[in-house]
């Protein structure tokens, strides 16, 4: 027997005992983006970048990079959103980016969504691809296409099909990270169509 194990456990009267750190609700305001938002937005992307296979970027993004296309997103004034939590943190973000510099593509865009960590899993995944949809709908678009990584993505593509996506087509081996290669898996949703597309030209 050690030593320890003579000794009697003591334990203190309930009043006397630590009280459980209260359990904060996951509560969230879904916005659009502002440029303050962009260093969480870089982390959250760049989480991805380093730890999986879901992006096929290899190298983490710059703030300019970022700041570039935020800048470019808000001119063609394409739905950009983001969750934040009471305290102020950025817990995800979904943007919609064109699909094809080619003017007739102009009613189709792709659109990406990308969660904190500590933030799946949880529903809001769903209220921002939700909110997205929407606010593409407003914006005019017909189509909106994910390109998802055919590895490590399973949670992504069970979100797209619950929210409407269909697949509509795969490519084999078209990536190569972390030393093996990468196939996408393209899924397409049909808009509700407006009257009066909000949009311009390109
Ligand atoms: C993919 C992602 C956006 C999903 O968001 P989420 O908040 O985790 O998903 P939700 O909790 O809203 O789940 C919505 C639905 O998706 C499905 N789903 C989500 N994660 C899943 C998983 N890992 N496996 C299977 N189904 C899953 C479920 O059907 C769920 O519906 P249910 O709640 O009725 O069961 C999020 O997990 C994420 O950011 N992942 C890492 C980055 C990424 O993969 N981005 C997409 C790149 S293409």
């Amino acid at each position: 027997m050690l030593p320890e194990e003579y000794q009697k456990r003591r334990r203190l009267p309930k009043h006397l005992r630590r009280q459980p750190a209260p359990e904060h609700p996951f509560a969230y305001e879904i916005r659009r983006a502002e440029k303050r938002d962009i260093p969480d937005i870089r982390e959250i992307y760049n989480y991805y970048v380093t730890n999986s296979v879901v992006t096929f970027d290899e190298k983490k993004w710059t703030y300019r990079q970022w700041l570039e296309k935020f800048e470019h997103l808000a001119k063609l004034g394409l739905p950009f959103l983001v969750a934040e939590s009471p305290t102020g943190q950025i817990l995800g973000y979904a943007l919609i980016s064109p699909w094809s510099g080619k003017s007739s593509y102009r009613y189709t865009a792709e659109n990406s969504i990308y969660l904190g960590p500590g933030a799946v899993g949880k529903g809001l995944g769903g209220a921002l691809l939700e909110a997205l949809i929407r606010a593409s709908e407003e914006f005019g678009l017909t189509q909106i296409v994910a390109v998802i990584s055919d590895k490590g993505a399973d949670g992504s593509i069970a979100l797209h099909e619950k929210y409407g996506f269909e697949e509509v087509g795969r490519m084999g081996r078209v990536g190569f990270k972390f030393g093996r290669w990468l196939g996408v898996v393209y899924m397409q949703k049909q808009l509700k169509r407006r009257r009066k597309p909000l949009f311009r030209r390109r």
